[in-house]
């Protein structure tokens, strides 16, 4: 049992909506342990604790050592060292025998120092407090996780498509393109549940617009693709292009649903369509007219998108780059400059892109009060989502796609969130494993990496062995930049291969959906670390490159180059599943303790839990075809093992989750629901 207590700041913005719960007292203090003062926020960290949270943010699973700021930033090029990424999720946890965690429900930027620059003390600094505190006591940590998930209200549910293979990449230029993609796919029996759009379907880059001579005949496209139970997904960015004539400029013009600068006119900035306003998602009428031109592609068969650039992005404002330009003519005669007076040149333009003076410079109008954008910017992009889901829902009994590149704490109950622009790095992949679980605590279920990496060349080995971890995440794409190496999985030699890859991924659907299900309603994770599901078990408190994933098994996946063998500690007797492909597997008993286990390219290891099984499927090449009721168990039967199976029917809004309670005496078992 955990209990909230919320403590609210004499300041409060707006209305955040980031909470839906009342399972939480209102206090007039913080507790003892949590020390407020000289604006700062302090919490003393004993040498063996160990803090989760922060969702998506750089370093490792355990967040002490580094300074976080929250930030929603676009950070095409993460590294170890960025404070800010995509996301502003603003949850610590303290594992340790009394756990505590706390949550800054605010908009506005959050700094956290874990430990960095006092390795056992944790300060939280915000330029001026407001919002509340929440801080949650019990006696265990999971206790803790699943009352903040309660308060933060349910996670989005994709439709079951949602959870097949995706390919995306930022190139595909038309209907060949993308016909290439899916036949190339076909021909080498791989499975795909949809392909992306990235921006050049679009007229300029223009929301809501088709380019029809990339695209004639869109609506039958989309429709023969559907009979293959292939979706497309396209791309809608937050910025609106500045062109007379456009209905989505003339209708926000008119409307003032444009975020102003300071004297009250559109604000003016720079994305991919050249100038741009952005719609004020804070204004809640703005952000349902915004929803409402989703119809246009609904109308088309589409039913799945993806929001990007709504942290938002921006390349530059007109007012910045006349600085940047003004400074190059007045240096033009002087070649002859000092490093500083070079640096300073350079920098005019280095600082063009997300400048936060820029964010100052902007402005809502929520309930008619002027707020600047700078101070509530992390609900921007939660707010065009918001609008987004709420149109649908209202609109469709159909669970629509969606997911989001900006987020912040509460947007996980109207969509996922893919983690941003990566790079075809190692250590990107092991980011990707290090933050699921953190991503889970604040209540991002369906989510996951651009597998393969979004920048970069990739080699087939960091593409194979990072959708062998990938295809336990619920978000299962494959996306690549413009001018990187096709990561297409036909692209790399011996395609079949990697068809296995991705049909075991099929084969499994009906243990990862179920376990998704459960996770949603539970309020429970997907992933968790292994020092919170054996909390008694001293060896278990470092370890983040093995992770629980649902109730019944654990993985433990290759992220170094070069590797055919890896170090595996088991807390408990566990049942080793090697499979090569979905029906080409091998166990082994294995008994508690450590173990250094060969595991080559293309081969996945599953653990399973002692009583505990994985449920299969036959995989077939879309999940529209996949029979979620004839199932094959490989169960650790410990005598015996039990499984509870929860279903619905991958589609609509209100369906109705069945359980099924599987029960298994042998390592394998047909079973026929
Ligand atoms: C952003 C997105 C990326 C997309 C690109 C072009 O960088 O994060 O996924 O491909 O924009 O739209």
């Amino acid at each position: 049992m955990a209990i909230i207590y919320k403590y609210s700041f004499a300041k409060k913005i707006i209305e955040t909506n980031t909470i839906v719960g009342n399972n939480y007292n209102d206090v007039k203090e913080l507790p003892q342990e949590i020390i407020y003062e000289n604006n700062e926020i302090r919490i003393n960290l004993n040498p063996k604790d160990v803090v989760y949270g922060l969702g998506q943010s750089t370093r490792g699973m355990n967040k002490r050592g580094g300074i976080y700021s929250n930030f929603c930033s676009d950070v095409v090029m993460h590294l170890e060292e960025s404070p800010s990424l995509y996301g502003a999720h603003n949850f610590l946890l303290i594992h340790r025998d009394n756990p505590i965690a706390l949550f800054f429900d605010t908009p506005s930027k959050v700094t956290f120092d874990v430990g960095f620059t006092d390795s056992n003390l944790i300060r939280i600094t915000m330029e001026e407090w407001n919002g509340a505190c929440f801080f949650i006591k019990g006696e265990n940590s999971l206790d803790i996780i699943k009352e903040f998930r309660i308060l933060i209200g349910e996670s989005y549910l994709p439709p079951l498509y949602g959870f097949g293979y995706q390919q995306s990449r930022w190139g595909y230029k038309n209907e060949e393109d993308i016909k290439n993609v899916v036949d190339k796919y076909e021909e080498n029996d791989i499975p795909l549940d949809a392909v992306y759009l990235d921006i050049d379907y679009m007229e300029r880059f223009k929301d809501f617009t088709i380019n029809s001579e990339a695209f004639p005949n869109l609506k039958d496209f989309i429709a023969n693709l559907k009979q293959k139970g292939i979706h497309l997904i396209p791309i809608i960015d937050a910025g609106v292009k500045i062109e007379s004539g456009y209905d989505v400029y003339e209708e926000g013009i008119k409307n003032n649903y444009f975020c102003q600068d300071e004297n009250g006119n559109p604000f003016i900035a720079s994305v991919w369509p050249g100038l741009v306003h952005f719609p004020d998602f804070l204004n809640s009428n703005a952000s349902k007219w915004f929803g409402s031109h989703y119809k246009k592609l609904i109308s088309l068969g589409l039913d799945g998108f993806w929001n990007d650039m709504n942290e938002p992005a921006i390349f530059y404002t007109p007012k910045r780059l006349e600085i940047a330009i003004k400074a190059v003519k007045e240096t033009k005669d002087t070649l002859d400059l000092n490093v500083y007076d070079y640096w300073a040149l350079l920098g005019n333009f280095e600082k063009l892109a997300n400048n936060i003076l820029d964010y100052k410079d902007m402005y809502h109008v929520v309930e008619n009060k002027k707020l600047n954008h700078y101070d509530v910017h992390n609900l921007y992009g939660y707010n065009m989502v918001k609008g987004t889901s709420e149109y649908f829902k209202e609109n469709y009994k159909e669970r629509m796609f969606l997911i989001s590149r900006s987020s912040c704490i509460g947007m996980h109950r109207y969509s996922g969130i893919w983690t941003g622009d990566n790079r075809s790095w190692w250590s990107h992949l092991e980011l990707n494993i290090k933050m699921m679980p953190n991503l889970n605590m604040v209540g991002f279920l369906y989510s996951g990496a651009d597998t393969g990496g979004f920048g970069s060349d990739a080699t087939r080995e960091l593409v194979c062995r990072w959708l062998e971890f990938s295809l336990f995440t619920p978000l299962f794409r494959n996306h690549s930049s413009i001018g990187t190496r096709n990561q297409e999985l036909y692209n790399f030699s011996n395609p079949k291969e990697f068809s296995n890859l991705i049909k075991l991924r099929y084969a499994l659907m009906p243990y990862l959906y179920s376990e998704y299900l459960k996770a949603l309603k539970n309020n429970t994770l997907l992933f968790t670390p292994l020092a919170l599901k054996y909390q008694n078990d001293e060896c278990c408190l470092e370890i983040e490159d093995e992770l629980i994933v649902g109730d019944s098994i654990m993985i433990a996946p290759v992220y170094k180059p070069n590797t055919t063998k890896r170090y595996v500690y088991l807390p408990e007797d566990m049942l080793l599943v090697r499979f090569r492909g979905y029906n080409d597997y091998d166990t082994k008993k294995m008994s508690k303790g450590h173990h250094f286990i060969s595991v080559k390219l293309f081969e996945v290891l599953v653990f399973i839990l002692p009583g505990k099984m994985l449920l299969l499927t036959e995989p077939k090449n879309s999940t529209s075809k996949l029979n979620m009721l004839d199932l094959i168990a490989i169960a650790n039967v410990n005598p015996t093992a039990k499984y509870e199976y929860f279903l619905d029917d991958g589609k609509y809004i209100n369906s109705e989750i069945k359980k099924y309670e599987i029960v298994a005496n042998e390592e394998k078992t047909i079973i026929k629901l």
